[in-house]
Formats: C-alpha cells, structure tokens, sequence
C-alpha cells in the first residue's frame, strides 16, 4: 500500500517515529525516499541507536517535533506518515498536527495516517481493537 502511494515521492516527514522501526522498515523497502524521523526529544537516543545499525543512507536522524509546537523543524515536504498518534494525543494537539501539517505539507502532498480505526464500524483487527 504505502510502496504505491509513495512510488512518485521524494521527502517523507514521519511524525512521532516512536523506536524508528517504521522509518527503518519503510526506508530499507523504498529507497528513492529520504525519510525524515522525528520525535519528542526523550525518544531520539532510541531513534539514533536503531539508525546506528541499520546504516540507511535514505533514512535521517530525528528532528524533535512536537505536534503542538506552532513553528516545525521542516521547512516542505510531499509526504508525511504517521502511526499511532492521533488517538493517544489529546484532541487540541490533534487539531494543532494538522495545522503543523498543513504548513509543511506541499499542495500535492501525501498524508498516510495509520492506526486503529474503524472501517464501516469495524476494528482491522482484534490487536488494532485492544489498542
Ligand atoms: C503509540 S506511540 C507510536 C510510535 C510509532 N509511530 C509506532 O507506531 O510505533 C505514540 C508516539 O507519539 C509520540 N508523541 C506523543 N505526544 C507527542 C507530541 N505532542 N508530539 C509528537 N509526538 C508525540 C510519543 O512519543 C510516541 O512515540
């Protein structure tokens, strides 16, 4: 899914990285991106220590990122990705995201949201229900 909806992008902004595995996992998978980590600074050593072995060219140190901050440490981008934020945050900050993401985010650009949502009423799966 997320190698299709990417094949045409270059500069992907994750918000909350949380350990960086998704960031490693996508930027081994699709190479031609330059995938942007980022993390409230408590979680960049944990970031870092994962970066450090899988030596990914394509995949950046974090940049610390706090939804609620009004000014982004990314100037543009054409793809964000985020997991498993918008429904352990407050509901303000996630108002305040996606202001955040409507200033770096290009006109054309690509927002993936993952999580545990419900399609037509139902929970993906009975993990994504639990969480
Ligand atoms: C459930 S974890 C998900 C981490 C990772 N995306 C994943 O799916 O494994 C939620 C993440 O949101 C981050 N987070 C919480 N509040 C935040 C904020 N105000 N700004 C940015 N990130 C925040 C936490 O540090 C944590 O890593």
């Amino acid at each position: 899914m997320l190698e299709a909806l990417f094949s045409d992008r270059t500069h992907v902004l994750e918000i909350a990285s949380g350990t960086g595995q998704h960031a490693i996992h996508f930027g081994r998978a699709l190479p031609h991106l330059l995938w942007q980590t980022s993390e409230l600074v408590q979680h960049h050593a944990g970031i870092r220590a994962w970066l450090d072995e899988a030596q990914l060219a394509n995949v950046l140190p974090p940049v610390a990122l706090d939804v609620n901050a009004a000014q982004w440490p990314v100037a543009s981008v054409d793809a964000i990705f985020n997991a498993n934020t918008v429904h352990i945050v407050s509901w303000p900050s996630v108002e305040r995201m996606f202001d955040g993401i409507g200033k770096v985010l290009k006109p054309d650009g690509i927002l993936c949201l993952y999580g545990p949502f419900n399609y037509g009423g139902a929970y993906t799966s009975d993990s994504n229900a639990s969480f």
